[in-house]
Order: C-alpha cells, then sequence, then structure tokens
C-alpha cells in the first residue's frame, strides 16, 4: 500500500476504503460541483515558463510566513471532523506538520480538542480556524483557549454566513457517527450533528443553529479588541473584499472558496488569486487554498503571487491511509514535486519564482 505515488493515488485509496457518509462529506463541493471540477481544471490554464543554464543544484523550499519559518510553502488548510477518517484524526495530522515543520491549521469543528491537539504536537506552528457563533461568550471562549494553548493565528472563515448546499450530504443524511463529538464543545455528542435528521445533513442543521449569519466587517474589530492573535481572513475572493479586510487590519488572505463548498459558480481560487495579489499583496500576506493536487500547482500559485498555499483534502486521504505517516507521505510528495518543479524552472528558491515564469495560456495566443 506504500507504493502510492501521487494525490491523485491517495485520492483514489481513499474512495475505497471510507464509509459513504464520511467520503460524500469531505469530497463534495455545492450544487452542481462546477466550482469543484474548476479548482483544478483552472491551474492547467496557467503555464509555467522555465529558464534554463542557472545552476540549480541547491535548492531551498523554506519562507517566512506571518514572522515564522517553515520548512515549505505548503500547509495544512482546516477540514473539519478528522476522526472520520482515522481515529487518530487531527492529532496525527497536526503530528504529520509538526515533522515537517509547516503550519497545521484547526477546524473549529474538530474531533479532537484544541488542548489535544496542542499536546499531540507542543512545536507545530498550529493555527486556529474560527467560526463566530451566535453565542458571542462561546466564541470568545474558543479564542482564549486557542491563544493559550500556543497557536500562532486565527483563521476567521468569512464565506459561510450560512452554508452550502452539498447534495450528497443531503441525501445521505450526513451525520457525525455517534462515537465521535465536536471535541471543543462540552456535551458535544448530543448536538444535531450527531443525529439523522429529516432536514438532510446535520451539518447545515447544526451550522444554521448556531453559526452568526449577522456578521458584518465590524465584527473584525470585535474579534481584533479581544485576541492578540493575528488573523487571516479565509475565503476572500475578491480584490474589493480583500482591500476591506487589509483596511480592517487583518495580517493576511487566504483566497479560498472553501473547497467550492459554499457557492457553485464562484472561480476557482487560483484564478481569483491575481487580482487580489494586486489589490492588497503589498499590505498584508495572501496565500490560496483549493485544488492543489501537484507540486507545479503550488508554483504556479506562487508565481501568481501567493505566499504559500494550504491543502484541505489532500491531507484527508493521507489520513485514511495510515494517520500521520500517511500525511507525511502525501505532504512529501507535494514538496518533492514542488522541488522538483523549482529546479526545473530554473529557482532555487522561493523568491527566485517571479511573476513573468507563470503566464495565463492565453499569453500564448496574443504573440
Ligand atoms: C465544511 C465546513 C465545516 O465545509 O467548513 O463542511
Amino acid at each position: 500500500m506504500s507504493n502510492l505515488v501521487s494525490i491523485k493515488e491517495f485520492e483514489e485509496h481513499a474512495y475505497r476504503v471510507l464509509p459513504r457518509n464520511t467520503l460524500d462529506y469531505y469530497r463534495s463541493g455545492a450544487g452542481q460541483q462546477l466550482t469543484l471540477k474548476q479548482n483544478r481544471e483552472a491551474f492547467s490554464r496557467y503555464k509555467i515558463r522555465p529558464r534554463f543554464l542557472r545552476n540549480v543544484e541547491h535548492r531551498d523550499l523554506s519562507t517566512t510566513v506571518l514572522g515564522e519559518r517553515i520548512s515549505m510553502p505548503i500547509g495544512i488548510s482546516p477540514t473539519a471532523m478528522q476522526r472520520m477518517a482515522h481515529p487518530d484524526g487531527e492529532c496525527a495530522n497536526v503530528q504529520a506538520a509538526q515533522a515537517l515543520g509547516t503550519i497545521f491549521t484547526l477546524s473549529t469543528l474538530s474531533n479532537s480538542s484544541i488542548e489535544e491537539v496542542a499536546q499531540a504536537a507542543p512545536h507545530a506552528i498550529k493555527w486556529y480556524q474560527l467560526y463566530i457563533y451566535k453565542d458571542r461568550e462561546v466564541t470568545k471562549q474558543l479564542v482564549e483557549r486557542a491563544e493559550r494553548a500556543g497557536f500562532k493565528a486565527l483563521v476567521l472563515t468569512v464565506d459561510a454566513p450560512v452554508f452550502g448546499i452539498r447534495l450528497a450530504d443531503v441525501k445521505n443524511k450526513f451525520s457525525l457517527p455517534p462515537h465521535l463529538s465536536l471535541a471543543n464543545f462540552q456535551g458535544g455528542k448530543s448536538t444535531d450533528i450527531n443525529r439523522k435528521s429529516e432536514e438532510g445533513s446535520g451539518l447545515n442543521t447544526y451550522s444554521m443553529s448556531l453559526f452568526d449569519p449577522t456578521l458584518e466587517w465590524r465584527d473584525i474589530h470585535w474579534l481584533k479588541s479581544i485576541t492578540r492573535l493575528p488573523i487571516v481572513l479565509k475565503g476572500i475572493l475578491t480584490a474589493e473584499d480583500a482591500l476591506l479586510g487589509a483596511e480592517a487590519g487583518v495580517a493576511a488572505i487566504l483566497v479560498s472558496n472553501h473547497g467550492a463548498r459554499q457557492v457553485d459558480g464562484t472561480p476557482a481560487s487560483v484564478e481569483a488569486l491575481p487580482e487580489i495579489v494586486k489589490a492588497v499583496g503589498d499590505r498584508v500576506e495572501v496565500y490560496m487554498d483549493g485544488g492543489i493536487t501537484d507540486g507545479t500547482d503550488v508554483f504556479k500559485a506562487l508565481g501568481l503571487g501567493a505566499k504559500m498555499v494550504f491543502v484541505g483534502r489532500p491531507a484527508l486521504w493521507g489520513l485514511a491511509h495510515s494517520g500521520e505517516e500517511g500525511v507525511k507521505k502525501v505532504m512529501n510528495i507535494l514538496k518533492t514535486e514542488f522541488d522538483i518543479a523549482l529546479g526545473l524552472s530554473g529557482c532555487t528558491k522561493i523568491s527566485d519564482i517571479k511573476p513573468d515564469m507563470v503566464v495565463h495560456e492565453s499569453f500564448y495566443s496574443k504573440i
């Protein structure tokens, strides 16, 4: 089983081993899944313009993000309920990130608590993904716990004032298996999410009843008033919102369409990236996630101005394969592919990747 050589093969393996309720939850996009498909396909519309006869013997993949040195510009995005993929769930995922020297982002909707994750990997660089609950006291406590446990940034998801419709979850009446809980909440086992509901996806029932759909830009100021951690805005897809974010004083923008799980019909993340880099790239750090399945995708995103990229589903496929080891394998595949893309394009370090090295395919029809 260890001869899997690509993210695609790990994905195919996960499709064979995961139960339906889990697999459909992880893999689905919203609606007709047009954006889900585009997240990947859009990468093929960007081309790498490689340079040769440059000494590329020694290559350094490390970079600095929010002041922290990381071993490679590829981190782990938040995905919910990871013990459905492997009994060690988030703890295995964070341990892989620790071993790799990169960032792990813990979802609010995790099956391992903030404290468990911190204990599992005390030296990992950990970020905390935040959903703002209608009950601001609940939200405040999550923020305080993340700070106390040594998390280094808050990743505020802004693209989920309501939840997207994932048809397979509606059909399956998605529910979290009864032996698992949303570990950050006491009594988590008895919430809507563990119950098969006639209304469809248990996640939608849960989120609609608890998450705050009234969020506005002024809530960023509220969040800033209760934390000293830098804020990463996750889910931004336009220059307009990126500018508002920079004005609100966030530290970074994570360009993302939430794994294509919210509004079907939005651009692929990589398509939205250039306008956002142009608008705010000199003021805040810009990252992206969505559709990264190969090291060349990482190179393209960096050429288009992302400081780093994140992957969500690939880490889940690694977990489903063999827990921490599987995530390490998946991340090392991406790392090796990226390293080779770097060398084959004439670069020895991240700052060698210049904007003119990645172009939209229309560049070639204009010549
Ligand atoms: C999802 C939420 C939990 O996409 O972020 O399912």
